[in-house]
């Protein structure tokens, strides 16, 4: 794939170095550098290339969506922290007939994760003496809180427990990839899942992985929908 890149920081960066190493190019690089530019511009630019994958800022999100729809080219969205403009960018992909992955973790053991805590919440809903919690912890860089994995954890309890409380702690500090504990506390005992990122290559990985997938498809997808696209497709196989 001919890819352009939007923000070329530390995931910026490790996505280049992957993408490399499996054969595809780094046609274009946008940074702050080109933050004056217009959707217009940034289109022209993008012209003739396969995908483009986002790991910049959550302000540029919706300027840079626009700027693939125009050029007619598919964007994997690995920035977090722009979910309030959710609604106006899919009602701005799905006009225009583009293509949008986005996900808050593109890693795979994440979007695995998710299954293991939607079904603990479908269990543990039952037994009132259990309160859902969630932690989350990442190097002090990272300038959302919570993180955009921990409010889809949130999502994913609030969808059994409703409008009950839900806490959630962020910790930044020093250089931690991303961790995510997901509690149920009662008087008697506790039970904790955890999923702890070693490194930030799985998110790369993950990143090229959407990008190989939406080139040739239409629509928004979270990421999450691509694994269970692809574990049916391999389960097809023969
Ligand atoms: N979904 C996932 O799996 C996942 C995993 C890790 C991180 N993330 C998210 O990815 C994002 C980036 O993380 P990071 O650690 O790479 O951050 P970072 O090191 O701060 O890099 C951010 C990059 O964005 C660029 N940028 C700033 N304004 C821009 C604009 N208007 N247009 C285009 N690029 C712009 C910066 O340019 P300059 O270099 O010129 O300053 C920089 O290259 C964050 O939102 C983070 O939460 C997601």
């Amino acid at each position: 794939m001919k890819i352009a890149l939007f923000g070329h920081g530390a995931m910026g960066r490790l996505v280049e170095e992957r993408a490399r190493a499996e054969g595809h190019e780094i046609a274009l690089v946008i940074t702050s550098r080109d933050a004056a530019q217009d959707a217009d511009e940034i289109a022209a630019q993008l012209r003739g290339l396969d995908a483009a994958i986002d790991f910049s800022v959550a302000g540029a999100v919706a300027m840079n969506v626009a700027a693939c729809v125009q050029a007619n080219m598919p964007i994997v969205i690995g920035t977090t922290g722009w979910r309030e403009q959710e609604q106006e960018v899919r009602r701005l992909v799905e006009a225009q007939n583009g293509a949008l992955v986005f996900g808050a973790n593109f890693s795979v053991g994440v979007n695995l994760f998710y299954r293991i805590v939607k079904r603990a919440a479908e269990l543990f809903v039952g037994f009132e003496t259990y309160a859902p919690f969630i932690e989350e912890a990442h190097h002090s860089r990272k300038r959302d809180a919570p993180s955009g994995t921990a409010l889809k954890l949130r999502d994913l309890l609030a969808a059994q427990y409703g409008e009950r409380d839900i806490s959630v702690a962020s910790t930044r500090a020093g250089f931690i990839p991303g961790t995510h504990r997901v509690g149920f506390d009662s008087a008697a005992d506790q039970i904790m899942l955890a999923h702890t990122a070693r490194s930030r290559e799985g998110f790369a990985a993950g990143a090229l992985v959407a990008a190989r997938w939406i080139v040739g498809r239409r629509g928004v997808y979270e990421f999450g929908e691509v694994i269970e696209e692809m574990l049916k497709e391999r389960m097809n196989e023969p």
